[in-house]
């Protein structure tokens, strides 16, 4: 199944009004405990990697699709602490390589489905992170059992800016716990001057398990520091609402 409509998405992005401040502060904590020098992988169109921008940090901001790094450039451009580079997480060839903390945000590095991609991926941030760097993963802990949530609408939590479009989503999640794929599949409506444009935005998301992940973690060369239940950095356990993992690059 194809990663979605991210192109098209790209414009509206972040275009719910949610509250990402409990985010961006988990993000900037743990960035802080490894150094200013940051690499926000799979950013989309940068709105946490320009957060941490703004508090200090020198950050650069990879995103495979174009037009997210273009709509990024275009929404944070002024912002001199951070760059926006077009790149595949699972083949990235920056000029630095020595970042003090690199991290993936909102559960995307299951956007990548085979082991060996998310492998690649891991291996290319630790190639471009100083030894005893970190690395912060926001993950989803596959569920035991399959689930199918019907669709629902997603409307913004506040209104639109004046000139600003609004945008809406209908959508339903269905998950496999067998092939603990995730099928996401939602229509995207943005309505600008009276009109409607509408469009697919389908994809799904590969989880995997605990052992997995520290298999690939060993691989690719970090250790396993601490997992977190929450934003709060709560100490994680496979019922908590979030599961995020802070790893450190091991010296070779
Ligand atoms: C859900 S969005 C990211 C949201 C973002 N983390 C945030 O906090 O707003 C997923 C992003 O992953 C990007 N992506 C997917 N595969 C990628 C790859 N192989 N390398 C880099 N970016 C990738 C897509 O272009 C898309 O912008």
């Amino acid at each position: 199944m194809s990663m979605g409509d991210y192109a098209r998405h790209a414009a509206v992005w972040d275009w719910s009004g949610h509250d990402r401040l409990a985010e961006i502060g988990c993000w900037l904590i743990l960035a802080r405990r490894y150094g200013i020098k940051v690499l926000s992988a799979m950013c989309a169109t940068g709105t946490v990697a320009d957060a941490l921008a703004r508090q200090g940090l020198v950050v650069t901001a990879v995103d495979i699709t174009k037009e997210m790094v273009a709509e990024g450039k275009r929404r944070y451009g002024s912002n001199a602490n951070l760059t926006f580079i077009e790149g595949d997480i699972c083949d990235l060839s920056l000029c630095a390589v020595d970042y003090d903390f690199a991290f993936i945000s909102t559960t995307d590095l299951h956007h990548l489905h085979t082991s060996e991609a998310r492998e690649d991926a891991l291996a290319s941030l630790a190639a471009h992170t100083r030894q005893g760097g970190g690395l912060g993963l926001e993950l989803w802990y596959p569920p035991e059992q399959s689930f199918a949530s019907p669709w629902r609408e997603f409307g913004p939590v506040t209104p639109p800016a004046p000139g600003e479009p609004k945008v809406w989503k209908k959508g339903k999640t269905e998950y496999d716990a067998a092939s603990r794929l995730v099928n996401i599949t939602q229509e995207v409506f943005v309505e600008r001057d009276g009109a409607i444009e509408q469009f697919p935005h389908q994809f799904s998301m590969k989880l995997f398990s605990r052992e997995e992940l520290y298999v690939m973690l060993t691989k690719a060369g970090y250790n396993v520091v601490a997992e977190y239940g929450s934003y709060d950095f709560e100490p994680w356990e496979a019922k908590s609402g979030k599961w995020i993992v802070e790893a450190s690059k091991s010296a070779k």
